[in-house]
């Protein structure tokens, strides 16, 4: 069972997956393990929190289409112990070319079974909704844990998400264990404290202890491009995250008990917790720029993406017209000079006719 590979899946979008994912990771290296994420999402939003960019020349496509090997592909991240199989955006078209494929839904299966993937845990952060990804991943991993967000809608992705796991574990995957559910982005309210009840009265002691709360921190992080274990290790939501990490390892480790394997003790929470904040200090670059030069950073990678590749007159049209939809009172300032000036125009044109008709005499 080495290493164990989990996949973190909802069919839902937007409940925090990638979050749930990177943060595991981050907190397993933290506690000694060694680690590989694969990033199965074309959003490349795993792949970017740790510090990779998604444009890097080779990643998971390039797998699963047979055109380089795990070792090629695999990267270190900026934390030790932490590797990932990148996403690129050429992930987005996986689908029609797997579908070329025979026995597609097992492709990361033959991959993970040919290759050594050198560490104690694998984990796999998911795209939203059920298609032949999120199938892979599934296919291929030894448990599957599912992140749920407490909304009013939060029992229909469940029940969308469910039936998918029980239809790979029929087929695809028998051994596939849901290893749990964990209740993210969790609101402190009486309408989320009644769905989280309804929903571990229904699945017991398959939801985990740990709830991660609502917590903006992570959205900072998120926009410093770091897991928020790393970005503020003390935070509410990072000491959740640590909490599920400790459970999910307890979890990991009776399992493994119950198959006669056996799994090395990782450090203590407090440990983990020093190495969190070891990163932070290394990274302190990113989590301590000020939000303004963030903004700023954000807007010229916008400029670049908008005028990128565009001639100079190009440019500056585009720029009068966003300039015009920033700031809508100098379009009608604009507008309002355009007019005076149009009728000066006119204005000395009908004065101009006439000073010529008299002094060729027609008036
Ligand atoms: N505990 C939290 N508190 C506040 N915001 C959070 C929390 N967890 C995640 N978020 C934010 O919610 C948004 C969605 O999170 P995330 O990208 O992890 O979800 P996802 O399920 O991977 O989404 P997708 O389905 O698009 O892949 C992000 O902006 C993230 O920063
Ligand atoms: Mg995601």
């Amino acid at each position: 069972m080495r290493p164990y590979i989990v996949a973190i899946f909802n069919q839902k979008g937007g409940i925090s997956k990638t979050t749930t994912s990177t943060n595991l990771a981050v907190c397993l290296a933290a506690h000694g393990k060694s680690v590989v994420v694969i990033d199965l999402d074309s959003q490349g939003d795993s792949t970017k929190s740790l510090g990779v960019d998604p444009g890097v020349k080779r990643g998971v496509y390039d797998l699963f289409v047979g055109q380089a090997e795990v070792d090629q592909v695999v990267l270190p991240t900026i934390f030790e112990n932490l590797r990932i199989l990148p996403s690129t955006y050429s992930l987005a078209g996986i689908e029609i070319k797997l579908s070329e494929l025979k026995d597609s839904q097992r492709t990361l299966t033959n991959i993970l079974s040919h290759s050594i993937l050198d560490c104690d845990y694998v984990v796999i952060d998911c795209p939203p909704a059920l298609g032949i990804l999120p199938i892979n991943a599934l296919a291929a991993a030894h448990a599957v844990i599912i992140p749920v967000t407490a909304t009013p809608y939060a029992n229909d992705g469940l029940m969308r998400t469910l039936p998918s796991i029980k239809y790979v574990q029929e087929g695809l995957n028998k051994n596939l264990l849901l290893q749990g559910v964990l209740f993210t982005i969790n609101e402190r309210n009486k309408t989320t404290r009644k769905i989280n009840r309804l929903i571990r009265s229904r699945l017991g002691g398959t939801v985990y202890e740990a709830e991660i709360p609502r917590d903006t921190v992570v959205i900072e992080a998120a926009t410093a491009r770091l897991p928020v274990c790393v970005y503020a290790p003390r935070s509410q939501a990072s000491m959740a995250h640590l909490n599920f990490t400790r459970e999910f390892l307890d979890r990991h480790a009776k399992i493994a008990a119950k198959a006669g394997i056996a799994v090395t003790e990782p450090v203590s929470r407090e440990d983990a917790l020093v190495t969190l904040g070891r990163w932070q200090g290394q990274l302190a670059d990113r989590v301590d720029r000020p939000e303004g030069e963030r903004v700023k950073q954000k807007r010229h990678q916008l400029d670049r993406m908008l005028y990128g590749d565009r001639t100079p007159l190009e440019r500056a049209h585009l720029w009068l017209v966003h300039f015009f939809i920033d700031n809508r009172l100098s379009l009608a300032a604009f507008l309002l000079v355009v007019l005076v000036a149009m009728a000066a125009v006119i204005g000395i044109g009908v004065e101009g006719v006439r000073m010529l008709a008299g002094a060729i005499g027609l008036s």
